[in-house]
């Protein structure tokens, strides 16, 4: 993987990706990172300075208007190399969404950041993603070759919904699988593979400090899953260790 593309990288998965990337020993020559506040971004912009692949840029994922700057900025560091991997990892969750609790609001901002948002993203850069896997056109699907990983989760799986409630987070996941799926159909035919994946219950402050994996064991496995995904993976839901999650 040349260039990646990963969203909401100030805390929690997003800044375990950025750091387990930047200490492999062949790191990939364009990291973008985005978050909302790179000012406020301590410890991101710490790894920044060590590692000059390593670039910061403004992302509010719900700014659609701003989705253009962003594109503009990452075409001018990769030019016709495109860009290989866009990973949707910017997600948010509610509390107290039990049926009696749930809120309107809770419904629209769920969709917004973790449907919508990297649908549209993904929609700004398929030029971008193209040209990397034009560039490598008589390869098939790869994340070497061009790939958009959608960061879904298990509470998202209708199937494994035994416990209720959560409505923002799951309904709005379960809408981001949807759109996982169409997307690995109407991009298979421009050389560009598409998954959901869920990261594993990981110590963040979403996932909280009972659960089961630290940040690093989500991060490394999730890498070695995502250079292992080929043509029989797009369009599916996999989880950070590679097996296959029911949807
Ligand atoms: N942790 C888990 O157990 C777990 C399990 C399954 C799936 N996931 C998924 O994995 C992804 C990362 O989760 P995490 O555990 O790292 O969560 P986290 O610690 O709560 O971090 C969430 C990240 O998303 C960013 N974000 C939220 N809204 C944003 C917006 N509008 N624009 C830009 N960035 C925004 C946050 O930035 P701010 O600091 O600016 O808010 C933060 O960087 C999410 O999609 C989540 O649903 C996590």
């Amino acid at each position: 993987m040349k260039s990646i593309l990963i969203t909401g990288c100030n805390r929690g998965i997003g800044l375990g990706l950025v750091k387990y990337l930047t200490e492999q020993a062949i790191s990939p020559p364009y990291l973008f990172a985005t978050c909302r506040n790179p000012a406020k971004a301590e410890a991101l912009q710490e790894i920044a300075e060590k590692h000059k692949n390593v670039h910061i840029l403004q992302l509010d994922v719900t700014d659609f208007e701003s989705y253009g700057n962003v594109v503009k900025s990452v075409d001018s560091v990769v030019q016709n190399e495109g860009l290989n991997v866009l990973i949707n990892n910017a997600g948010v969750s509610s509390k107290f969404t039990r049926i009696n609790f749930v809120k309107v609001e809770q419904m629209i901002n769920g969709f917004m950041t973790n449907t919508i948002a990297p649908l549209m993203l993904t929609k700004a850069f398929v030029p971008l993603l193209k040209k990397a896997a034009q560039n490598k056109s008589s390869e098939s699907l790869s994340a070497s070759r061009a790939a958009v990983i959608n960061f879904s989760s298990v509470l998202g799986s209708v199937a494994e919904n035994s416990q209720g409630g959560l409505y923002p987070y799951r309904a709005s996941k379960a809408a981001l699988n949807a759109v996982t799926r169409s997307m690995s159909v109407d991009l298979k035919s421009d050389g560009i593979l598409v998954t959901s994946m869920h990261p594993g219950w990981v110590k963040t402050e979403m996932g909280g400090q009972n659960a089961t994996l630290t940040v690093e064991e989500s991060v490394s496995n999730l890498i070695k899953t995502v250079l292992a995904l080929n043509e029989k993976h797009s369009g599916k839901f996999i989880q950070y260790d590679g097996q296959e999650v029911p949807w």
